[in-house]
């Protein structure tokens, strides 16, 4: 089947269900059982895909979301979280153990880095932040006791993308696991198996549920590495709730036309927003001006909404001067849903390995689904203003 069909069939069962389209929603803990042997057969095969055995161990909803994303994404098998952080906790707790190493890209998403400088340092995990554009030269910090390889493809704040390929040969001659976060790109626009990652992480909350109104995170892992994965998020007893698995399920059907729409938006914003003399630099991996853009080239199939733009310097009373008053591009966190935003952000406090040039503000930006004309003038009128007030 062609993804674009998957896509939409993937997951479904509607002969399992009266003939209804979507997937219903279970709200369940307990399940009954008719017989003692069947009540045993349920706890041994309790891990097996599609058993309903007990709430937390998932009912059809969660079935139809991993069993989805686990074909889109080319893996094994896949598991449902309550959020993108916690699949990011469960995929490291998985893998690493008191006295082990992790490499950690130094784009890495914030919390990510909190995570490993707080809760796994404090179970004697030791983190070594790599530089995004290291690609083989990875080698040279993977030490006796380095059991993973974390990596974010592009980062979501500065927006390198890695050579995913080569680490993870490197990775697989020193026996570490790749963990991939592939929230930007989806199964759609990087297939991560095909590149020799183990792991694949997605914040389903962004663009899989796509209409941000539901946490969700999801993680697919190859057949050696998922019943550790499977057993791990079981331990963190953290399973996802059945609305939001239903939102992130029924947000899988319109993936394909909504990144579709979020790239070419986004392409034509960057490239315009690249010819604007207040504009030092703009961090997107589909322009040919990008480190990083022709590794993106030969191994992705599309670009997201989502990407950077560097200021020549100003100030931050100017700065608000251009976000306070936005018409259509929304300050918030988060991004992957139909709407606009954009944020400041500050990438030179959150890096260790490598150096970001403070003097030049930065933001991010998520093209949505608005007309690409009003967003455009909605970004000039707010150039406008950041240019008036950085003299003041
Ligand atoms: C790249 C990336 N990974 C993971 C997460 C965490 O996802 P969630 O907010 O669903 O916990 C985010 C959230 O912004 C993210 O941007």
């Amino acid at each position: 089947m062609k993804e674009d069909t998957l896509i939409v069939t993937a997951g479904r069962s509607p002969e399992d269900n009266y003939g209804i389209v979507n997937p219903p929603v279970y709200h369940a803990s307990t399940v009954l059982f008719p017989t003692v042997a069947e009540l045993e057969r349920s706890q041994q095969e309790r891990l097996n895909n599609n058993t309903v055995y007990y709430g937390r161990y998932g009912t059809p909803t969660t079935f139809a979301f991993q069993n989805a994303i686990a074909n889109l994404d080319g893996g094994y098998r896949a598991v449902a979280l309550p959020s993108g952080q916690s699949a990011v906790l469960a995929s490291l707790m998985a893998f690493l153990k008191s006295g082990d190493h992790i490499l950690v890209v130094d784009s890495a998403y914030g919390p990510t880095r909190a995570l490993c400088n707080g809760l796994l340092a404090r179970y004697g995990i030791t983190t070594t932040y790599y530089d995004p554009l290291i690609g083989p030269k990875i080698e040279v910090l993977i030490r006796p006791e380095t059991k993973v390889i974390f990596t974010e493809s592009p980062g979501s704040q500065t927006f390198e993308v890695q050579d995913i390929p080569a680490i993870s040969e490197v990775a697989k001659k020193n026996d570490c696991v790749v963990i991939l976060d592939n929230t930007w790109a989806t199964s759609l626009f990087f297939r991560p198996f095909d590149h020799g990652v183990d792991v694949c992480i997605q914040a389903a909350t962004k663009y899989i549920v796509g209409h941000s109104d539901a946490m969700l995170g999801v993680v697919t892992a190859n057949e050696e590495y998922f019943d550790l994965l499977q057993k791990t998020a079981l331990d963190l007893g953290a399973p996802a709730g059945p609305d939001d698995l239903y939102l992130g399920q029924r947000g899988l059907r319109t993936l394909r036309v909504r990144l579709d729409r979020h790239m070419s938006t986004g392409l034509e914003l960057a490239m315009w927003l690249e010819s604007q003399p207040i504009v030092k630099k703009v961090l997107h991996p589909g322009l040919p001006s990008n480190l990083g853009h022709s590794i993106w080239q030969r191994d992705f199939r599309g670009s997201s909404g989502l990407f950077g733009v560097v200021l020549q310097p100003t100030n931050k009373h100017a700065i608000a001067a251009m976000l306070d008053h936005m018409e259509l591009f929304k300050m918030g966190y988060s991004w992957g849903g139909y709407e606009s935003l954009i944020i400041p952000t500050s990438p030179s406090g959150q890096r260790t390995a490598t150096n970001w040039d403070p003097s030049h503000p930065t933001l991010r930006i998520h093209a949505g689904l608005e007309d690409p004309e009003d967003l455009q003038k909605d970004l000039e009128d707010g150039l406008q203003r950041l240019e008036n007030a950085s003299g003041c």
